[in-house]
């Protein structure tokens, strides 16, 4: 039996990152894909939210577990029964980071394998900030994110971005 373990901050997560976890999960066993953090970005949804919303766009695929942890991938692998680290690549821009990435966790844990799966075209333009700016300005997200966490994701971050904007104003001494 092999498992994979699909690690990423997934905030939120988008039709890009379904492209991988649905061909991942017919390519090995059991797919668990883990809500990790990055210490070096802030984020929109908390990491409850972020499971929360894997767990629904996920529903339909058997295989597969929706997991977080707080501390390094490489630890992660060691404690859990995880046979590779899958990731995807959206173009050659994606590569250097993912490369660095993937030889960090080997060198913290020797059994850590990555593999690489290339995105389907039609996805390779979206990214998580991306759909960020698109819903703060109130754009249609329905072609980026998985229909049925839409709305969710489309309403928290028109809050958020409002919320931004009323303490930018307060700051500068507006109402
Ligand atoms: O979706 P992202 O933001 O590119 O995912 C990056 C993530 C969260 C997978 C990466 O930052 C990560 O693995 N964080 C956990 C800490 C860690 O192990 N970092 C790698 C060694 S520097």
């Amino acid at each position: 039996m092999k498992t994979a373990i699909y690690p990423g901050s997934f905030d939120p997560v988008t039709n890009g990152h379904m492209d991988i976890i649905q061909r991942a999960s017919t390519m090995f066993d059991k797919l668990i894909v883990v809500v990790l953090i990055n210490p070096l970005k802030s984020y929109s949804f908390s990491i409850p939210e972020r499971v929360k919303l894997l767990s629904q766009a996920t529903k339909g695929i058997k295989n597969i577990e929706i997991d977080s942890y707080d501390g390094l991938l490489a630890d992660y692998f060691k404690k859990h029964d995880v046979d590779v680290i899958v990731k995807g690549l959206r173009a050659t821009s994606d590569f250097e980071y993912e490369f660095q990435m993937a030889h960090t966790n080997k060198d913290l844990n020797p059994k850590a394998e990555t593999v690489f799966i290339p995105a389907t075209a039609n996805t390779t333009f979206i990214s998580s900030s991306m759909v960020k700016q698109v819903a703060m300005f109130g754009g249609d997200l329905s072609k980026y994110v998985p229909a049925v966490i839409h709305e969710e994701i489309s309403r928290k971050l028109t809050r958020e971005f409002a919320q931004k904007r009323k303490a930018a104003a307060e700051k500068r001494g507006e109402e």
